[in-house]
């Protein structure tokens, strides 16, 4: 090894044109997919209440938002959706609308910026009475048939013009049965973002709130959602959604789970994305409303911490606030 004196890594400190000299991983805005959420509310946005800053948009502010994600060369906008407390079911029915919420999101995204990638989060949480990602029989989460129905809502949301299909219900085999269905479909060049190791995890508390799922949620989602304890095993998870037809990949929850990102990109060396999950942005926020951390600092050591350890890229709601930094 290398001794003193001979060697003072404190040179290479010395001043901001060194440490950018030697910096070894570098963050733009091509790094980041804006998570928003859209509602089909009639006010034009509301407030998150455990998530300051951000808001619940109509599918008029969406559209404008597609267009402030071109101005600030923000690649890719992924939607999740809050529709009114009355139109969910026990078997999550809206989902399946060709004429909801996500599809005119969608459309709309599309005409006002099309060169910004459109992802749709596919699940059936947002659209349950229960709150949970598919279909319920005494308690339990059908597997099989909460599939067909995820195949019928990604060929609905790639119809509307959706360009990136993200199943986020943690169901087996449902990469594989959507990637056929898409291929039925004539949608064979619409992308699949697996997430992949996806983890049952208490930091999507503030989610829950901003779609309007958690008071609804009954019980917890252990039985499909991966063990926060297993490494492993995800690692064979998304082994099964490559082999399926993925084209990238995701870890979530993002910063308690870089050892995942870091080891799914060493061993498969795929696009793979991070989603620093609301929990995550609430903790950033908070702290920082208190003056107990520099919010701005925190967010962009945060999103630097992805890209070092081997993600392409960040699912994050500060997007718009980092692509602004980092435009300077
Ligand atoms: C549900 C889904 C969740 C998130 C994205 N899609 C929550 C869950 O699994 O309960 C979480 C996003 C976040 O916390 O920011 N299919």
């Amino acid at each position: 090894m290398p001794q003193f004196p001979n060697t003072r890594l404190r040179r290479l400190r010395q001043h901001d044109w060194v440490r950018r000299l030697v910096r070894e991983t570098t963050l733009t805005p091509d790094d980041l997919i804006w998570t928003l959420v859209v509602s089909d509310s009639a006010d034009p946005t509301e407030p998150v209440p455990s998530m300051p800053g951000i808001e619940r948009l109509s599918v008029k502010a969406a559209a404008a938002a597609a267009k402030e994600a071109e101005r600030l060369g923000i690649p890719a906008i992924a939607i999740f959706p809050h529709v009114d407390p009355g139109k969910k079911d026990e078997t999550g029915s809206e989902g399946l609308n060709p004429d909801g919420l996500v599809a005119s999101a969608v459309k709309a995204m599309k005409d006002a910026a099309p060169g910004v990638g459109i992802v749709c989060d596919v699940a059936l949480d947002p659209f349950t009475t229960h709150g949970h990602d598919g279909v319920l029989k005494n308690g339990q989460v059908l597997n099989d048939e909460t599939i067909e129905r995820l195949q019928e809502q990604s060929v609905i949301y790639a119809q509307a013009g959706c360009d990136v299909i993200a199943p986020s219900d943690m169901m087996d085999g449902r990469i594989g049965k959507i990637r056929a269905a898409l291929e039925e479909a004539g949608q064979a060049d619409t992308l699949i973002l697996s997430y992949a190791a996806k983890y049952a995890s208490a930091f999507y508390g503030p989610y829950r709130d901003a779609i309007g799922s958690a008071k609804a949620l009954s019980g917890d989602k252990k039985t499909y959602q991966m063990d926060p304890g297993n490494s492993q095993e995800a690692l064979r998870e998304v082994a099964m959604d490559i082999e399926e037809g993925a084209d990238m990949l995701m870890v979530k929850p993002g910063l308690p789970y870089l050892d995942i990102v870091a080891r799914v990109k060493m061993e498969f060396g795929m696009p793979t994305y991070a989603f620093q999950v609301s929990g995550e942005y609430a903790m950033i926020e908070a702290a920082s409303s208190n003056g107990w951390i520099d919010g701005e600092r925190v967010m962009m050591e945060s999103l630097m911490a992805f890209k070092r350890a081997g993600a392409d890229g960040v699912l994050t709601y500060f997007a718009p606030r980092a692509a602004r930094v980092l435009n300077g």
